[in-house]
């Protein structure tokens, strides 16, 4: 039996509770990760083979424009997708098992000790009915051995570290009668309360205030360190990405567009996407006076098996070939860091940037996109 690098002082581990990712092992890998949705209008492959792996204690930042393909991998993780209308393929190991196979049901148990989830709203994860400390105790009793006073106890722990004030009072308030500042705190109390080897976090801190987003994101990063917590954030916002994760992968259309240690992405992005990216991400922006660009187009609204590149389309560098085959994802010259791109003329190489010259010259791209 493992013990749980988890636990807090004081509490006894059930023979029976969940495992947790031993020494060595990574928290989560996805392999070879599909979903398709097949809609009257046609299939979209939202989840194009993802595959990775999470180390214990690790964070992986998942960043993409919206549309594509975040949330549904996040789900698919999960085991939340609807069984209709979904195709799934490939395989998720949590602390070193298969949950591939699992359907909603059967994935219960390992949802709060295992693997929990954070959204960016607290108001779908919440139930407006119950009191918000009832919430909690009950997901502990049910995931755990703690009797309902010690589940008590630990409701008003946990709601104290998460920055609630006068946890006994707010336990027996409604949702509704709660900040979007604080239900989001009581969420993560929530997502929290079981311990869980790996957390899942979607857009956790999108709606609320700037000031407070630092603070939730602090919070969570505090929370992880103390329980060497692996955790996957998923943002639209490279300046979260860049200041709390380590790897970093960069979604386009469903599939990875580029890969890596999140500082090496950042700092010499491979992919025309990620340039793209940075470039119309103001909290990055290199010195205070230049001109923001805003990233021309829009991703596609039905990811259809097209033939050539996904981001084409938008791409200044796109040459021919982009539009009728499909790049595969590659080591870059870093290669030995991790580092990967899906890219025929990848930023910083030769190629890319006589792709870049040639389309400058002509003053459009092979897809027509016209550049100043
Ligand atoms: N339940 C669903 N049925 C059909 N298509 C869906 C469903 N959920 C998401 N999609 C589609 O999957 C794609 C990815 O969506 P999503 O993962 O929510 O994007 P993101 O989180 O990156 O903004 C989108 O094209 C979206 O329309
Ligand atoms: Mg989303």
């Amino acid at each position: 039996m493992m013990s749980r690098p988890t636990g807090r002082e004081g509490e006894t581990v059930h023979p029976d509770a969940p495992q947790v990712a031993e020494k060595g092992q990574d928290a989560l890998v996805v392999d070879n990760m599909d979903v398709w949705f097949h809609t009257p209008a046609g299939s979209n492959h939202a989840v194009d083979d993802i595959s990775f792996a999470l180390g214990v204690g690790k964070t992986m930042g998942i960043v993409g424009e919206s549309g594509s393909g975040k949330s549904v991998l996040a789900k698919s993780v999960m085991r939340l997708l609807p069984a209709r209308g979904v195709a799934t393929g490939g395989q998720v190991l949590l602390c070193g098992n298969d949950i591939s196979g699992l359907g909603t049901r059967k994935m219960r148990k390992h949802w709060g000790s295992e693997v929990a989830m954070v959204f960016q709203d607290a108001l779908t994860a919440l139930n407006p009915v119950m009191r918000v400390g009832d919430q909690i105790v009950e997901q502990i009793r049910e995931h755990t051995p703690l009797s309902r006073s010690e589940a008590i106890a630990k409701t008003h722990r946990l709601l104290t570290e998460v920055g609630i004030p006068s946890p006994e009072l707010r336990s027996r308030q409604y949702p509704h009668q709660l900040s979007g500042g604080m239900r989001q705190r009581v969420m993560i109390a929530l997502a929290l309360s079981c311990d869980p080897a790996v957390l899942i976090a979607d857009e956790p801190t999108t709606a609320l205030d700037v000031s407070i987003q630092a603070q939730i994101m602090d919070l969570l990063r505090e929370e992880q360190l103390g329980r060497k917590m692996g955790m996957v954030l998923i943002t639209h916002d490279l300046g979260l990405a860049a200041n709390y994760t380590d790897e970093l992968m960069v979604m386009y259309g469903g599939q990875v567009v580029e890969r890596g240690p999140t500082k090496e992405v950042l700092a010499q992005p491979s992919s025309p996407y990620t340039e793209a990216l940075l470039r119309a991400s103001p909290r990055l922006a290199n010195p205070p006076h230049t001109r923001l660009e805003t990233l021309p187009g829009r991703p596609p609204a039905i990811l259809g098996e097209s033939a050539g590149c996904g981001f084409a389309p938008r791409c200044r560098r796109a040459q021919e070939r982009c539009l009728v085959e499909r790049p595969r994802l590659t080591l870059t010259e870093n290669g030995e860091s991790g580092h990967g791109v899906r890219c025929f003329y990848p930023v910083g190489t030769p190629g890319g940037h006589e792709a870049l010259k040639i389309n400058v010259e002509r003053g459009t791209t092979a897809a027509g996109l016209e550049l100043r």
